[in-house]
């Protein structure tokens, strides 16, 4: 395979060592997983939350490559039926890490299979149905529930409290997405300095996955316009024509600010009114972008609704006549 087809599983960190960034994070992980190594008992179960693309995939692989232990992945959607959970649970074998990824997306009849399952190694089968139909006990071998979520909020609280370990992903500092550049770059066999690194790194809003998207595009520009190597010029460059901002904000994020000063005075403005403004989906603004214009301080949530701030007036040269002074005074 040429290195320009490399898939996402090659940059992928296999290691927790090569995980960069979330130091605390990966400190408490690195005790848990020694603990249990030490002792040959499964790792307690596991939820990590936190962005789309900050690391939930990569760490629950991690944790199965640390511990040599078998990985079986799925995810909430799919799993439809009580039955596609207990055949799944049934055939885990001791020590194996069960990865439930969007798990708060899993039916409320799935979950309640999960409960006995995650607090006991049991779950209940029902045999036949109508009158003759009995309940049986059925024991699992120990195991260990890697749950991932975007949205911890929406995860019941049942199910929350039997994760004996609770981590939040936060978003990366440029430096942190600076060096997954560098090492993105190495694997991928690109020339790119320091500098280079952080640029990209500063323009990724703080997602390992959009640094890792950011610098393939900027590589096939520094391989068309340059000599193939990328430094900060031809980094800024690359990433002015793929019209990612300073601050990394793409076309849309842009697009959501301006809707919202233009048409809807500044805020506040309802996210449902906002997402068929944009002709998003709900879930694609709640997700994807506003988390991130929050983080940078460009939007704001208010009781009610969405509004945009000062700085986002500045970030897009607008005036805040553009707007509607009376609702920003209202709520700043
Ligand atoms: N800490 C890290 N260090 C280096 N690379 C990372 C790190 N975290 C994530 N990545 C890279 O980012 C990519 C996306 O990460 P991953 O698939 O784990 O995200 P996710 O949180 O599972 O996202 P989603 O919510 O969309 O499933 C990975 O392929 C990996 O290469
Ligand atoms: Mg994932």
């Amino acid at each position: 395979m040429s290195k320009c087809t490399l898939p996402d599983d090659t940059i992928r960190p296999k290691r927790l060592a090569d995980f960069i960034g979330q130091d605390d994070l990966r400190a408490n992980l690195d005790v848990f997983i020694r603990a249990a190594r030490e002792n040959g008992r499964p790792l307690d179960h596991t939820l990590f939350y936190g962005n789309p693309g900050l690391g939930k995939t990569t760490l629950a692989r991690i944790m199965s490559s640390e511990l040599g232990v078998n990985l079986v992945s799925t995810s909430g959607p799919v799993l439809e039926r009580s039955g596609d959970l207990a055949a799944i649970l049934t055939n885990l074998e001791e020590g194996d890490i069960l990865f439930i990824d969007e798990i708060h997306r899993m039916p409320a009849t799935v979950e309640e299979v999960l409960y006995p399952a995650m607090e006991d190694f049991q779950i209940d089968l029902v045999i036949g149905s109508g009158p003759g139909a009995r309940t049986v006990k059925i024991d699992l071998a120990p195991f260990t529930l890697v749950g991932a979520t975007t949205r911890l909020g929406l995860l019941t609280s049942p199910l929350r409290d039997r994760f004996g370990c609770v981590f939040r992903i936060d978003f990366y500092t440029p430096e942190e997405l600076g060096r997954i550049v560098q090492r993105a770059a190495r694997i991928l066999d690109v020339e790119v300095s320091e500098e280079g690194a952080f640029t990209i790194g500063k323009r990724s809003r703080g997602t390992p996955r959009i640094a890792n998207r950011l610098l393939r595009r900027v590589r096939d520009y520094a391989h068309v316009h340059g000599n193939g190597d990328i430094d900060m010029d031809l980094a800024e460059m690359a990433l002015d024509r793929l019209d990612v901002d300073p601050y990394g904000l793409d076309y849309m994020d842009r697009k959501i600010l301006h809707l919202m000063i233009e048409n809807f005075a500044g805020g506040p403005v309802g996210v449902k009114t906002l997402a068929a403004a944009c002709s998003e989906e709900v879930r694609t603004i709640e997700d994807i972008y506003e988390p991130y214009l929050i983080q940078c301080g460009f939007l704001k949530r208010t009781p009610r609704g969405r509004v945009a701030t000062p700085k986002a007036y500045k970030h897009l040269k607008m005036r805040i006549e553009d707007g509607d002074q009376r609702n920003l005074l209202n709520d700043f």
